[in-house]
């Protein structure tokens, strides 16, 4: 059975003490609940994560990088390798989310490679596409989201898709208070296991978690969280809050 998740992107939000105090009131809240297949994680900015990981450390919080780079080290000022998210106690990392792409010009190839470079280092990736909204008013969005996915993840093989997690956000959806509809994600997430069943097979396609990004939150979770191939959500706005990220964990 595959897993549901619930991932928190901080995104550039929370000094050290808000990080530490939102990772703590998380855990907290969460301690008495039991997730038998409920996955929950949060993506704290490249400087909060040393501390976020060793707070979550053996507590059922994981905790996920917003980014990296591809190469293994050199001179790249600026950047974050693979290794050293690792060294930090990172896991896992999120990959192609849309404001990556739109503002810092991340394309398909160069994520092809971040893709690489995160399973080479045996870092799980939450790989993020998704239309905009031209996209989806002239009817190109199964289009778009085919051909992001397919440049970023169909080079690899069946095997690779284990630790591979997928989030739809369309961009319109996102930090705009508009959500897609629950028929709107049921229906680009069967279209998504449909093209990876094609691509791979039934195992692989039934065994990858697709979660919903776009101004989820709890008054709507659970109606776009009980469509059948929705298996959670990565959430921002709502993410920072504790009460309103665990009531999104509640909502299954
Ligand atoms: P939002 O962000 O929940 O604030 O719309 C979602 C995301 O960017 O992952």
């Amino acid at each position: 059975m595959r897993k549901q998740i619930v991932a928190g992107n901080w995104k550039m939000n929370n000094d050290i003490d808000a990080s530490k105090s939102l990772v703590k009131n998380i855990i907290k809240k969460l301690k008495k609940k039991s997730l038998k297949n409920t996955r929950v994680i949060v993506a704290p900015t490249f400087v909060n994560l040393q501390k976020v990981a060793s707070k979550a450390k053996k507590t059922k919080v994981e905790v996920a990088a917003q980014n990296m780079h591809q190469a293994k080290s050199g001179a790249f000022t600026g950047e974050v390798s693979a290794e050293m998210l690792k060294s930090v106690g990172v896991k896992i990392v999120i990959l192609g989310h849309s404001e990556r792409r739109e503002y810092f010009g991340e394309t398909d190839a160069i994520l092809a490679e971040k893709v690489n470079a995160a399973l080479e280092n045996k870092l799980e990736v939450i790989f993020c596409f998704g239309e905009v909204l031209e996209d989806r008013k002239s009817d190109n969005h199964f289009k778009v989201v085919e051909s992001q996915i397919k440049n970023g993840l169909f080079h690899l093989e069946a095997s690779a898709w284990k630790n591979i997690v997928l989030a739809y956000e369309p961009v319109w959806a996102i930090g705009t208070g508009e959500t897609a509809s629950p028929e709107q994600a049921q229906e680009m997430h069967a279209f998504i296991r449909k093209i990876v069943t094609d691509k791979y097979n039934s195992d692989v396609a039934e065994s990858v978690s697709i979660l919903y990004g776009g101004s989820v939150k709890p008054a709507n979770a659970k109606e776009i969280f009980s469509k059948e191939d929705v298996d959670g959500g990565l959430i921002g706005g709502a993410a920072l809050n504790a009460d309103d990220f665990v009531a999104l964990v509640n909502s299954f």
